[in-house]
C-alpha cells in the first residue's frame, strides 16, 4: 500500500549542543533519519547518548542548532510556538517514564483531560475514553486514582491518554523504565497492538536491548550520533 510507505518524520543534518560550565556537550551530531508512516521504531543507546534530546527535537519540544525536521510534511524547525503546540496536541501522543498522571484525577478523568478544549460532546468524550481504557485492558479501574494503581496500570492509563485524540505518532521515552518485567511486556504488547491496529507510527526510546524484538527498525545511538540503523 503506497500510503503506508509515506514518510512521517524526517530529520536532516540535525546538530544540537549544550553548553554547561564552559564545556560543550554535543547531544546530537549529524543526525539523519526517516520514520515511515505506520512504522514501529526503537531508538536505542546508553544513558546520555542523546535519545531524549532526539525525541524532543523530533516533536518540536526542543529546537536543533542546525538542520531540519520534517514532521508530516511540515518543517517544524521553522514553525511558530503556536503551530508547534497545535501539532503536538493534534498529531502526537506522548508517553512518559514516570507516567505524568494528575493524582487528583481518576484514570478516566486523566484521559478525558487531554481532549480539552474540544468541540466533542460530553457523551463522545466519555465514549472515547471508555474505548481507550478498554483498549488497554483497564476499564474496571476507570474510577481509581493514580495512587490506587500499580506502575503497570498507571502506564496503561498513560497509553490510553496517548491515543485518545487519535494521533499520527506516539512518542514514548523509556515507557517501561519504572516497570517490572511482566508489566513491561504488557505495555510493549499494547503499544505494538495499537501500532498494528491503527497504523499509528510509534517511536520508543529505551536503553533496554531485550525490547528490540518489538521494532520494525532499530536506530542505535552513541555519543550523540546514530551508529547503526537496522
Ligand atoms: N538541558 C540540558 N542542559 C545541558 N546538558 C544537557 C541537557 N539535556 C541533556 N543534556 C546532555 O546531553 C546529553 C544527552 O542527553 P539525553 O538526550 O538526555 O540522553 P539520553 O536520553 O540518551 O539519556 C547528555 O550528556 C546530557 O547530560
Ligand atoms: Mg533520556
Amino acid at each position: 500500500m503506497v500510503f503506508a510507505k509515506d514518510i512521517m518524520i524526517e530529520a536532516i543534518d540535525i546538530n544540537k549542543e549544550y553548553r554547561r560550565a564552559g564545556a560543550i556537550i554535543r547531544a546530537l551530531v549529524d543526525i539523519n533519519l526517516r520514520v515511515k508512516s505506520g512504522e514501529f521504531v526503537i531508538v536505542q543507546g546508553p544513558t546520555g547518548c542523546g535519545k531524549s534530546t532526539l525525541l524532543n527535537v523530533l516533536s518540536g519540544l526542543d529546537l536543533p542548532d542546525s538542520g531540519r525536521v520534517i514532521f508530516d510534511g511540515e518543517n517544524i524547525a521553522r514553525a511558530t510556538e503556536d503551530r508547534l503546540s497545535k501539532i503536538r496536541r493534534q498529531k502526537i501522543g506522548f508517553v512518559f517514564q514516570d507516567y505524568n498522571l494528575v493524582n487528583s484525577l481518576t484514570a478516566i478523568e486523566n484521559i478525558e483531560a487531554l481532549l480539552w478544549p474540544t468541540v466533542l460532546s460530553n457523551k463522545e468524550i466519555e465514549n472515547r475514553s471508555i474505548a481507550a481504557l478498554r483498549d488497554v485492558n483497564l476499564l474496571e479501574r476507570k474510577d481509581h486514582h493514580p495512587v490506587q494503581l500499580s506502575g503497570g496500570e498507571k502506564q496503561r492509563v498513560g497509553l490510553a491518554r496517548a491515543i485518545i485524540h487519535r494521533p499520527r505518532v506516539i512518542l514514548a521515552d523509556e515507557p517501561t523504565g519504572n516497570l517490572d518485567p511482566e508489566s513491561e511486556t504488557h505495555v510493549m504488547e499494547l503499544l505494538k497492538k495499537i501500532n498494528k491496529d491503527t497504523e499509528t507510527t510509534v517511536i520508543v526510546v529505551t536503553h533496554r536491548t531485550h525490547l528490540n524484538k518489538y521494532a520494525d527498525k532499530i536506530i542505535k545511538m552513541d555519543k550523540g550520533r546514530i551508529i547503526k540503523i537496522e
